[in-house]
């Protein structure tokens, strides 16, 4: 099995335990609200800003990966700035010791979770409170006409890896997954209100 089976396989049960977590309720029936859409965005910035950190600290190996071409907190910024809400503390620690080999599953993690951006962004307007706050919304379209570029990218890197790394990514994938619910639940009793 490909490394990139392994993943989708492996990690198929917490995606679908995150996707539970997610507000999965009001936002598959048209009723999110604008608080908890402000939640979803300030967990993806906490996320991908230690992620996007960590990963800077190792140019070398992550060249082929090219990080400014993936970059997902300019987008979150603007996001959480049209809706006028600070962004939170940054958590650096939560990536902070990994190898490159481990943020390389960590990164599986934040690439895919781009894939199903899209189906999230077509349930947030179905919401007729968040329906004006979305005319700029930037994050949850994604790396829209270049997704798919994007992700075979992506699945060329992981083809690259070495067999023997194969374990720790599966499982450093598997911790970024519950790293990602903890930001989740430790941000939901902070909710600041949405002006
Ligand atoms: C309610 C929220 C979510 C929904 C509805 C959703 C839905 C989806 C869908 C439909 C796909 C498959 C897309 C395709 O094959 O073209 C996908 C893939 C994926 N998602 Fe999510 N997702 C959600 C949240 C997340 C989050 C928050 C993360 C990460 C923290 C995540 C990580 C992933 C990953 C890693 C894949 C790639 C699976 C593979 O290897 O093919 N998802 N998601």
């Amino acid at each position: 099995m490909t490394l990139a089976e392994r993943l989708r396989l492996d990690t198929r049960a917490v995606h679908e335990e995150t996707e539970e977590l997610l507000y999965t309720e009001p936002l598959k029936a048209g009723q999110l609200t604008a608080g908890q859409y402000s939640h979803l965005l300030r967990v993806h910035w906490l996320f991908h800003h230690a992620l996007e950190t960590a990963i800077d600290r190792h140019p070398v190996f992550f060249q082929a990966y090219r990080p400014d071409d993936r970059r997902k907190t300019p987008w979150l910024e603007a996001d959480l700035a049209e809706l006028n809400i600070p962004l939170p503390d940054p958590l650096p620690e939560l990536f902070a010791d990994w190898s490159p080999v481990a943020l390389l599953g960590a990164a599986y993690v934040g690439e895919g979770s781009m894939l199903g951006g899209k189906v999230v962004f077509h349930h947030l307007q179905k919401s007729p409170e968040l329906k004006p706050l979305l005319q700029n919304a930037r994050f949850y379209r994604g790396y829209g006409a270049e997704a798919l570029e994007k992700w075979k990218a992506f699945g060329a890197i992981l083809a690259g890896q070495k067999e023997s790394d194969h374990d720790q990514i599966v499982e450093a994938a598997h911790r970024t997954f519950r790293a990602y619910h903890d930001v989740f639940r430790h941000t939901k009793r902070q909710n600041p209100a949405v002006v």
